[in-house]
């Protein structure tokens, strides 16, 4: 048994879309969240900046004393997951093998397409995860920026949005995907739009589930559960503006959130 905390951090908020999954698998574990919204959005940005700021708040994270780390970000996990897990002696879990894993379990066309930000479709993370598990499966990328800013700032409907979502998927579509991997942890909270999109043609995969299990895996694997003697506490870090983060968050979260503490990290 083991009452130190698990740690997750995004770019943004989208990260509280695994955290949700997270609470659900593993409801007495202790919890930090740390979302670097004044640096939000990762995705445009050169690939060795975000890894810098990955580590900075990995660092961070280590240093509040976590037992795990989950790098709930895929342009993150795509730019500093081999650093971070060579960097410290706990488990450092990314969210793209997981979505890379459901989703190759899922296709039956073995054409799967991902959306995600620039910086993860450039890193190529999702080809490399693919092939790993299945060098037979063909992937088709998408970037989907717009995507991104409209969850962020809370704009989960309308026709703007749809149209949006419809625009990025068409090119897949051609490729005559069967499964569709949400590669941004922004996307499950507009996942109803993009089934819609997808007219029920093709499965839609997030990592969030996936990436929990694991979660719940490591933890019993190393006997590093928490004993759940007393009530779970969920501390939230945040680097920009905090009403953001309680009105936005709530809705990510599907709970209250309570406290949420600014943080510079002088990044
Ligand atoms: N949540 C980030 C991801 O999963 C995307 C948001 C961003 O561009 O910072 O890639």
């Amino acid at each position: 048994m083991d009452n130190r905390p698990i740690g997750v951090f995004d770019s943004g908020l989208g990260g509280l879309t695994v955290l949700r999954e997270i609470i659900k698998e593993v409801p007495n574990e202790n919890i930090i969240f740390f979302g670097d919204t004044a640096r939000f959005p990762y995705g445009p940005r050169q690939l060795s900046e975000v890894r810098r700021f990955a580590i900075s708040i990995a660092d961070f994270l280590y240093n509040q004393n976590v037992k795990l780390l989950v790098i709930a970000c895929n342009t993150a996990t795509a730019s500093a997951l081999p650093d971070i897990q060579a960097r410290f002696k706990i488990p450092i879990l990314g969210v793209i093998e997981p979505g890379a894993r459901s989703a190759a379990a899922a296709t039956d066309a073995k054409r799967i397409g991902v959306i995600a930000t620039r910086g993860t479709v450039e890193s190529k993370a999702y080809d490399n995860a693919i092939k790993n598990i299945d060098d037979k499966i063909k992937l088709f990328s998408m970037a989907a920026p717009l995507l991104v800013e409209y969850v962020e700032e809370g704009i989960l409907e309308g026709d703007l949005l749809n149209k949006a979502i419809c625009d990025y998927l068409k090119p897949l579509f051609k490729e005559n995907i069967d499964v569709l991997i949400l590669g941004c942890t922004h996307f499950p909270l507009i996942e109803n739009n993009i089934k819609d999109c997808c007219d029920g043609g093709v499965k839609v995969i997030s990592s969030a589930i996936e990436t929990s299990r694991d979660v719940k895996n490591i933890l019993t694997k190393f006997n590093i559960e928490n004993d759940g003697k007393s009530k779970s506490q969920r501390i939230f870090y945040e680097t920009g503006s905090i009403s953001k983060f309680f009105s936005v968050g709530r809705m990510f979260l599907g709970e209250k959130i309570k406290e949420v503490i600014k943080i510079d990290l002088g990044i």
